[in-house]
């Protein structure tokens, strides 16, 4: 049974106009070591209070990359889905959905009634934007329309896309931040709608272009994130990018190594907006980790986790959970979207080689049952542009594992999917969730008053690949604890426990 809305009954928890707020016992461990080496394990529990605003804002949407075939995609569902636009294919009549966004189309149990399981949709747990009502902008360092642009996509439905000419035709992203230097030589034909001038007034062009879209918009908050092409990774070095203050002193002195997402993140932070990072680039050098962290401002990434990372971030999780030891993975892509065609340079495949690659880590290190000191399956990754195929990626994985009694377990995979309508879901929820984090506050028994939440949001690890975190918070890569840390973060802002599974009530 599905409801759409219910109110909790807690005398822990009370609704005001303006707020939600609630008490919430966290139940945990403290695991501690005795001086004869004996490992003891304690439950905690700690009260926090959470305070969420319950106004939802209108809300503005920059994507870095809007004319691309994410941004294009993100666009033309929006439109799609806020008209109710539908259109004929050979297999019928199909409508518009947000199908693959957690917050628009994934459901949280609420309990049993008489009987019958009773879930709830995940959005319905707290107040947040519409995606509908998102007003939508950005940057692309082409100049086509967005009606080009999503044919160039070759994305959609033929008969979606002319419905939807209309409403886009009309549309061309802001001029973008081009440095040749971070993303693949075949991109510079497309690169014809530049802001000029040095790095320093670039970053300026950003904020101005932010505080306009605001202004002509009457949007109440912006969220800014990035699905434009890899990049390289940038150098990291001392006096260049490792302190906030230098890394503005070296955005000031033209430095070549300050790559244009970083140029964009860093307008976000100094204006105060949120910034998600959807590729694998190492974007947030440690002198905007500081500038964020220290100005508050919400950064997240990297690299959205939309098909066979996700699916490894699954299987693993299973494998590793089940017993069972991993030795080789080994995944081939290929694709022939413009994506593809920017990671066939060595450099820019290497970002997405390094995202890849460590999303196995956190399930290996738990358990050296199987793995012994350092041991760490084979993990290769390989991507191919195959113009052909386009948008439509394919991905094959061979999953061999060690099994009871010196066997062995191979297991082959191969997914097909349209990359883009795989990634416009998760770049809806990455925004949508931005935007209610920084409507969040919590305090800790002990703590003085209510605060925002850690800016670096790793909330938002579920959506990303290799999920940014606070330094000394451990990285999960498990999709299934991912999920559960978000869905429980949601109900204990509203006085619910997490779903523990256990079903006492029954046995
Ligand atoms: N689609 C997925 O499933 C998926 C998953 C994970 C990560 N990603 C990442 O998302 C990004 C976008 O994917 P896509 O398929 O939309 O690629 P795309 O190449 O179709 O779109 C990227 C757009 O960014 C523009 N661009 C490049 N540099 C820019 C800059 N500095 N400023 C403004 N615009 C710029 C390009 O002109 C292009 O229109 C890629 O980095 C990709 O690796 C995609």
């Amino acid at each position: 049974m599905l409801v759409d809305a219910f109110k909790v009954a807690s005398p822990n928890v009370t609704y005001t106009d303006d707020e939600i707020r609630s008490v919430y016992q966290y139940d945990s461990t403290k695991v501690s070591r005795t001086q004869d080496g004996e490992f003891v394990v304690q439950p905690t529990r700690t009260t926090y209070e959470f305070a969420v605003e319950r106004r939802v804002p209108k809300l503005g949407v920059m994507l870095v990359g809007l004319g691309g075939n994410n941004g294009t995609t993100v666009a033309a569902g929006i439109l799609a889905n806020k008209h109710g636009i539908t259109w004929m294919t050979k297999d019928g009549l199909r409508k518009p959905n947000y199908w693959g966004s957690l917050t628009q189309a994934a459901t949280v149990r609420l309990g049993n009634f008489e009987g019958e399981e009773v879930h709830a949709p995940f959005k319905a747990l707290l107040p947040m934007v519409e995606p509908n009502d998102i007003v939508l902008g950005g940057w692309d360092i082409s100049g086509m329309n967005m009606a080009e642009a999503m044919e160039r996509a070759a994305v959609l439905d033929f008969e979606l896309q002319k419905q939807l000419v209309p409403y886009l035709k009309d549309v061309v992203p802001l001029p973008g931040i081009y440095d040749p230097a971070f993303i693949a030589a075949n991109q510079e034909a497309r690169a014809d709608s530049l802001i000029k001038g040095s790095r320093q007034q670039q970053m300026d062009t950003v904020r101005r272009h932010i505080r306009e879209f605001k202004a002509a918009n009457g949007v109440d908050s912006v969220v800014v994130l990035w699905t434009a092409n890899t990049e390289r990774y940038s150098q990291l070095a001392e006096g260049l990018n490792d302190t906030a203050d230098n890394l503005l002193a070296s955005i000031k002195r033209d430095e070549a190594e300050i790559a244009p997402s970083t140029l964009y993140a860093t307008a976000c932070v100094l204006e105060g907006v949120p910034f998600v990072n959807g590729s694998p680039q190492n974007t947030f050098v440690p002198g905007l980790l500081e500038l964020a962290t220290a100005r508050g401002v919400l950064i997240a990434g990297d690299d959205f986790k939309s098909g066979q990372t996700k699916m490894k971030s699954v299987l693993v999780d299973f494998l590793v959970g089940a017993g069972l030891k991993p030795t080789a993975i080994v995944s081939y892509n290929h694709l022939g979207n413009n994506d593809g065609m920017n990671l066939s340079a060595p450099a820019t495949f290497r970002s997405k080689e390094i995202s890849k690659s460590n999303v196995v880590d956190d399930m290996v290190a738990s358990n050296s049952l199987l793995y012994g000191p350092g041991e760490h399956p084979d993990h290769v990754v390989v991507i191919k542009y195959v113009p052909y195929v386009g948008d439509s990626k394919r991905a094959m994985d061979e999953y061999t594992s060690e099994i009871f009694m010196g066997g062995r377990n191979t297991i082959v995979m191969h997914n097909t999917c349209e990359d883009s309508l795989l990634a416009a879901p998760i770049i809806l929820d990455l925004v949508l969730l931005a935007e209610l984090l920084t409507r969040v506050r919590l305090r800790r028994d002990g703590e003085e008053s209510l605060h925002e939440l850690h800016p670096v949001a790793a909330l938002l690890s579920y959506l990303t690949k290799a999920p940014l975190v606070p330094q000394g918070v451990p990285v999960v890569n498990a999709l299934s604890k991912q999920r559960a840390m978000l869905e429980n973060f949601f109900r204990a802002c509203v006085g619910l426990p997490p779903d523990s599974n256990m079903m006492l009530e029954f046995k």
